[in-house]
């Protein structure tokens, strides 16, 4: 194996630097006390990324002051925090964990779907404060005879349509294109599939792209009957538009698990009884973090060896060329 100088800009999970310093030489930054003047003197000698979760931004400029850089590793399927265009431009692979996470992250937004529906969390904070002796908690709405819309038709919005499907309910879709093998109905238009839907599950990729695609309009479309869940990218969402919705009965309710500007939830956002919010947990298992690591630390072992990558992202497509002529 060749030495491949491996940095890792944050913490994130131990266990990914714990594995990586066992066969390659890895650089911790966060625990440098000036970390911009050792990425002036050691910059060049970085050959890889680890990327460790938390999603810190890494643009053009940054990957500039590692001119030898071959590979970014990163944690999670989805990879906005990176600019793969620029990567792509510069020769630099980028690898994402696909495959390992879908059924976790379908269970998660099944979850958030079901509890925002039938007011779970607020039944149980019902019940620990108490408030059952005195009398039954209110009835909910229900999610019998209702049509889910997905938004993206991925590995993991395929999942969630499975169990989608499983519990009896239509599924219908939003994506950039119609998909061949799947019988889910097509919609073309965002705005016309939330009016012919009750429920919208946002599970497409974040970045420039689809950023604030649920916005006011769409959730105008949705109606009053209508529950978002959001297990993407808080991007995805004009989260002031949907503070508004939720604020006003536009819509009946909502489940996240992605904010805007995570880890900061937005008071307005708290205080609303009609949202079930979670701490970002889609994939947030034992089990499925550490097929995560396993994934970032074998592309890493892979380059190591000499061998392609095992995941790259399209953007960055293996095309047979070591390094720089990747
Ligand atoms: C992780 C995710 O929580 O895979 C993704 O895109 O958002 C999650 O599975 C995240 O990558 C960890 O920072």
């Amino acid at each position: 194996m060749k030495s491949l100088d491996v940095l890792m800009p944050g913490e994130g999970m131990g266990l990914i630097g714990e594995m990586i310093a066992e066969r390659l030489p890895l650089h911790r930054l966060w625990r440098e006390a000036d970390p911009g003047a050792w990425l002036a003197e050691w910059g060049p000698r970085i050959r890889a990324l680890a990327m460790t979760g938390g999603h810190a931004a890494i643009d053009d400029a940054y990957m500039q002051g590692l001119p030898n850089l071959e590979i970014i590793s990163s944690f999670g399927v989805g990879y906005d925090h990176i600019d793969a265009r620029a990567a792509a431009r510069r020769g630099v692979i980028v690898t994402n964990t696909p495959g390992v996470l879908d059924d976790e992250v379908a269970d998660t937004a099944l979850g958030l779907m079901i509890m925002a529906v039938r007011r779970l969390p607020q039944a149980e904070r019902y019940l620990r404060s108490g408030q059952w002796l005195r009398s039954a908690f209110p009835l909910t709405a229900s999610l019998r005879g209702r049509i889910v819309g997905i938004v993206g038709l991925g590995r993991i919005g395929k999942a969630i349509a499975t169990r989608v499907s499983a519990f009896g309910l239509t599924v219908v879709y939003h994506g950039r294109n119609p998909q061949a093998e799947v019988d889910y109905r097509y919609f073309p238009s965002l705005v016309d599939m939330a009016k012919a839907c009750d429920i919208l599950i946002v599970v497409a990729p974040g970045g420039p792209g689809t950023r604030h695609m649920i916005n006011a309009e769409a959730l105008e479309a949705l109606g009053p009957d209508g529950v978002l869940v959001n297990i993407a990218r808080g991007s995805l969402v004009d989260e002031k538009a949907l503070i508004e919705a939720l604020r006003t009965g536009k819509i009946l309710a909502a489940g996240l698990d992605v904010f805007e500007n995570e880890p900061s939830v937005p008071d307005e956002l708290i205080a609303l009884d009609n949202a079930v919010l979670l701490p970002h947990v889609g994939s947030a298992s034992v089990k499925t973090r550490r097929a995560m690591a396993d994934c970032v630390v074998a592309n890493l072992f892979a380059w190591a060896d000499g061998k392609p990558p095992l995941t790259p992202v399209p953007e960055t497509p293996w095309r047979g060329v070591w390094g720089k002529g990747g």
